[in-house]
């Protein structure tokens, strides 16, 4: 994959240090790649709860220490901010700053679902203000297995690299069209919500069939909906700790509403555009639906419905 990186085109399009940068992930992710064991049935060692509230496996301590090191070595990064660190860390460099969720869909991995490490690169971010979508210059997503595969979005080209392979894709391919949501979690939903998906996406004869699969893996959901288009939603509901949803706006949210947008899908929070959101906290939660852009459309629009109701 590092060959990859430094193929002609990219060499043409990107500048040195985000060429050294995106490399450094690479190298990380390889690392990453090369420890995990195979966790299936494993006894889980306790590490505790992250700042969100999270459990914290071996795996996303050992891709924490990997990253942060790598990030810090190349010299390139200001600050990190990182789902497995309670505050920023200032890493010395000055050129960018990253986002990292080190090792995402950990729950999902002990049970062989596919797990990965999702990351995006932020120019000019001073301040955790910083870290909003407009900031953002590039983001990818790495999958752990036999073959490491990573989706980069830079400069508003999303491409899918897999060994000696680049493949720039222009937009998500509409095939089996996938519904990747938590359906158990329906009856705390906000009515806007549970409206769309019973009205419009799960009614029969609608005219909108999907295939449902919920991997409980975000990097594998949003592969999913690049490669067979779809949906993938996780809303805000009204269990403790649910109230803005489960994943993060900084380290998940924006990094994927990036990708998806680049390939002429949307990213909402039922009502905002993700990549307008401005972060407050550093781990602040987001609802969060991602997919083709008429289908996220009319969520908002559902979500907008009830509100004026209420
Ligand atoms: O924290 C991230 C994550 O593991 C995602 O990868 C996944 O989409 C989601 O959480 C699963 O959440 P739940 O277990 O509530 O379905």
């Amino acid at each position: 994959m590092l060959n990859v990186l430094s193929s002609v085109s990219f060499k043409e399009e990107l500048a040195k240090p985000l060429r050294q940068l995106l490399k450094a992930l690479v190298v990380a992710a390889t690392a990453v790649n090369d420890n995990l064991e195979k966790a299936v049935g494993e006894q889980s060692v306790d590490f505790g709860q992250n700042a969100s509230g999270d459990f914290v496996s071996k795996e996303d301590v050992t891709a924490q220490k990997i990253f942060s090191e790598a990030l810090k070595n190349s010299g390139l990064v200001k600050t990190l901010v990182s789902e497995e660190s309670e505050f920023p860390i200032q890493l010395g460099g000055s050129d960018y700053s990253v986002s990292l969720d080190p090792f995402d869909g950990s729950n999902a991995f002990k049970f062989g679902i596919p797990a990965g490490s999702i990351f995006c690169i932020f120019s000019g971010a001073e301040t955790i203000e910083g870290f909003g979508g407009e900031n953002a210059i590039a983001a990818g997503f790495f999958i752990y297995g036999r073959e490491l595969e990573l989706v980069l979005c830079v400069k508003g080209q999303t491409y899918l690299l897999t060994g000696n392979n680049i493949c720039p894709v222009k937009e998500l391919a509409i095939g089996e069209r996938f519904l990747s949501v938590n359906l158990s979690n329906f009856g705390d939903w906000h009515s806007g919500w549970q409206n769309f998906f019973r009205e419009f996406v799960l009614k029969s004869n609608s005219g909108h069939h999907h295939n449902q699969r919920w991997f409980g893996s975000l990097v594998t959901h949003t592969k999913t909906l690049i490669v067979s288009g779809g949906l993938f939603a996780y809303p805000q509901d009204n269990r403790d700790g649910f109230e803005l949803g489960h994943l993060r706006l900084i380290y998940e949210a924006i990094p994927m509403a990036l990708i998806i947008e680049s390939l002429g899908g949307a990213g909402s929070d039922g009502q905002n555009r993700i990549l307008t959101k401005i972060p407050a906290k550093t781990h602040e939660k987001t609802p969060l639906v991602l997919g083709e852009a008429p289908l996220v459309a009319q969520l908002e629009d559902y979500v907008s419905r009830a509100q004026n109701r209420e």
